[in-house]
């Protein structure tokens, strides 16, 4: 079975933001790109695979989102439901439109979230573990995480221009699959030696051929690689980011270079903290990266043809 989304021309697109490293900036630009894409006037579904519920929080907001996990609103309720339990959830009641409270032109953006909660790992493992006792091999598992995905969120491209997914480190094996089905994987990755060196070993285990082992469908596009954190008067990063850039450019390279990066930015940091007044979106991130907002978002629309 393919992993691989494949639908008709005109709807929507799957991205995964990933990186084995936490701490790099993942979920910072799923919020970004997520407020970003809103603001051209794209509708987005972000969708929390990471349970330190980071993205969750920074969307919702605490009381929000411990409302959602009490009442089972969650990426981690719907699984458990639907593969420990067999029961048949629907994914959609799960979903909260317009979770965001930034403006942009006097009106709130227009982004939705899947939550996740504290349990997603527990849940994850507990589907390993139930699986196994009903006999199903490691192999069986993914391929019936596969299926959900291909059921569930690849349909939902029909409903939201972008389905961004905030993935966590590490690969658990709902990131694993998010990250081979999706239409493009953002790798976010700060240009310092230790960085890049785990960026190597992420590329080589899902793109290159030991990734493709045992049946596991390879991603649709080479992975597309976008600095942040940058700063540009570092020597390392700069040193780093012509290394990186010498790669993509190679005939044989394993993965593609944003030519926007974020940069190290105090209001970015800030821009991810609960206000008690809705933001405007420039407001929100500042003079300093919000110029890198434009660019960011036509590059990512270039990726799937679009201007
Ligand atoms: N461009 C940036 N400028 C300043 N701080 C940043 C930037 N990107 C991320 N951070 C901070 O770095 C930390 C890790 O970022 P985060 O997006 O949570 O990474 P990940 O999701 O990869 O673990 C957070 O405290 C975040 O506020
Ligand atoms: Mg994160």
């Amino acid at each position: 079975m393919s992993g691989q989304a494949r639908r008709p021309h005109g709807s929507g697109h799957l991205i995964a933001v990933a990186n084995m490293k936490g701490g790099v900036g993942k979920t910072t630009t799923v919020v970004m790109l997520a407020e970003a894409l809103a603001a051209d006037g794209a509708s987005v579904l972000v969708v929390d695979l990471d349970p330190q519920a980071s993205v969750s929080v920074c969307l919702a907001g605490e009381t929000l989102l411990a409302e959602m996990i009490a009442r089972g609103r969650t990426l981690e309720a719907y699984l458990a439901l639907k593969l420990v339990s067999r029961e048949k959830p629907l994914l959609a009641p799960r979903i909260r439109d317009r979770v965001s409270v930034t403006t942009h032109q006097n009106e709130p953006l227009s982004v939705s979230l899947l939550p996740a909660g504290p349990y997603l790992r527990l849940v994850e493992r507990e589907i390993i573990y139930e699986l196994t006792e009903r006999n199903c091999s490691m192999r069986a598992i993914e391929d019936q995480l596969r299926t959900i995905f291909q059921e569930e969120f690849v349909p939902l491209a029909a409903r939201y221009d972008y389905i961004l997914f905030d993935c966590a480190p590490g690969i658990s094996p709902v990131t694993e699959v998010a990250v081979r089905g999706a239409d493009l994987v953002i790798v976010a990755s700060i240009a310092d030696y230790l960085s890049t060196y785990g960026l190597d070993a992420f590329v080589q285990t899902v793109w290159g051929s030991s990734g493709r082992r045992g049946g596991q469908p390879a991603p649709l596009r080479p992975p597309h690689v976008l600095v942040t954190r940058f700063q540009q008067q570092v020597r390392q990063q700069q040193h780093t980011l012509a290394r990186l850039q010498a790669e993509a450019d190679a005939d044989d390279a394993g993965f593609r270079l944003f030519a926007t990066r974020v940069p190290q930015a105090a209001a970015l940091a800030e821009a991810l903290m609960p206000r008690e007044v809705p933001p405007t979106l420039s407001g929100k991130y500042g003079p300093h990266v919000s110029s890198v907002l434009i660019p960011l978002v036509t590059e990512v629309k270039g990726v799937f043809g679009g201007s």
